[in-house]
């Protein structure tokens, strides 16, 4: 069954939702490496007054027994604390930046309440919820993923742990998610002065993932092409404006000499090695065996203390744009929910190539695939014309 995620929910409604379909039979699922992801992305230094209103934590209300996943769709419950949904005011000045003013023409309202309501960030919640499900499962597969802020503004981590693990652990040290602790000082004088000014900032988000398989994602189709979905995904996570896989727009600059990853005779039962990993783990629309490395771009926030030139639905007239309680910077939640869908894609990916209703199935197609895949450089010794293979010398 295909991996699917579908997500409900307003921004100040009772809850936000997430359905995940299509996860096998059999995963452990515990509530609390659900719940870490959450409050990894309610963190992050410059957010604003909401996240210390909500505290997420996950209830899974179907698809589960005896904290085992059953093979039907589950579905993932993140409660707003801040449920004021029918309490809250008309919005009739579109905000610029947001999905306001083409939401209100496209729906023909004037309360941009209708809109911004779902086209809220706080979905992300449900989404990362169903994220750290998928790393779940990809766990059990070898496979381990991870997301950092690698930018905010103009200061970039300079120099970042090869080794996931270290790069987790500096990480979650870091009240930006940024695995370079030296650029911590510089990140917190930008959104310092940023807030104080009332302006907000943006960065660059980064995944790695680890123990990937090669072959997932497919060159058959362009719909299955893993580069495109991965891609998407990155994108569709709100403000992100752009995506990079491997060295990204680096590699227009440089010489195709320069740009790829020659490849080296494989060791005793491997894969054929690389000298370097410019693809970004991924080559010809399917992962090469190496690490994923993928990169999003996030805008600064639209919301500004002085509120951008808008024009009022209710009278036609100029006015500010209406102001929303908002964050100075959300790119370290950005990073985590680019880790959730990055995880979801890769889950997708490994379930169609492998199929199984059950983890069991899924780990035994698994490692016959891969059984079968590093036969491919390792030829057995050719046979003479009689059919003996020849004598060893
Ligand atoms: C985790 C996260 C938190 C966000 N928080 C805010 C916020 O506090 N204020 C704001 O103006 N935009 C915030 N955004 C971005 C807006 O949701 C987004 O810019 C808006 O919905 C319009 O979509 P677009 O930028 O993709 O065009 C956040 C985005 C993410 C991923």
């Amino acid at each position: 069954m295909a991996l699917r995620l579908v997500t409900a929910g307003e921004s100040h409604g009772p809850a936000v939702v997430a359905i995940l379909e299509g996860i096998p039979a059999g995963l452990a699922v515990d509530p609390g490496a659900v719940d870490e992801m959450l409050q990894r992305r309610q963190k992050g230094y410059g957010r604003g007054g909401r996240m210390r209103i909500e505290r997420d934590r996950v209830e899974i209300l179907a698809g589960l027994r005896r904290g085992r996943t059953l093979g039907d769709p589950l579905v993932l419950l993140v409660r707003n604390r801040d449920a004021t949904l029918e309490r809250l005011p008309p919005v009739t000045r579109p905000r610029p930046g947001h999905a306001d003013l083409a939401g209100m023409l496209k729906m023909g309202t004037g309360d941009a309440r209708d809109v911004l309501e779902r086209a809220s960030a706080r979905s992300t919640a449900a989404t990362a919820a169903a994220g750290a499900v998928a790393a779940l499962l990809l766990r059990e597969c070898g496979v381990e993923v991870a997301g950092f802020c690698r930018s905010l503004g103009e200061v970039e981590a300079a120099s970042i742990p090869e080794d996931l693990a270290v790069l987790r652990r500096a990480r979650d040290g870091s009240p930006f998610l940024c695995p370079d602790p030296a650029v911590a000082a510089a990140m917190k004088t930008l959104v310092d002065r940023a807030k104080q000014e009332g302006d907000t900032v943006g960065g660059v988000v980064e995944v790695w993932a680890d123990g990937v398989p090669p072959g997932l994602g497919d060159f058959r189709t362009a719909e299955a092409r893993l580069d495109g979905r991965l891609a998407a995904a990155l994108m569709r996570i709100p403000a992100i404006k752009g995506v990079e896989i491997g060295l990204g727009f680096e590699a227009a600059r440089r010489p195709g000499s320069r740009a790829h990853d020659p490849i080296l005779p494989a060791r005793r039962g491997g894969f054929p090695r690389r000298e370097g990993n410019r693809a970004g783990g991924i080559e010809g629309g399917m992962t090469n065996g190496e690490r994923v490395v993928v990169r999003a771009a996030m805008k600064p926030l639209s919301t500004l203390r002085e509120a951008l030139p808008s024009v009022d639905a209710a009278t036609g007239a100029a006015a500010r744009g209406s102001r929303q309680r908002s964050d100075v910077c959300a790119v370290p939640a950005a990073s985590v929910v680019a880790e959730a869908v990055v995880a979801l894609e890769l889950a997708a990916a490994l379930l169609e190539k492998t199929g199984g209703d059950t983890l069991p199935e899924v780990r035994r197609n698994l490692d016959a695939y891969l059984a079968a895949a590093r036969r491919v450089f390792a030829p057995a010794p050719r046979r003479t014309s009689s059919g003996r293979r020849p004598r060893a010398r």
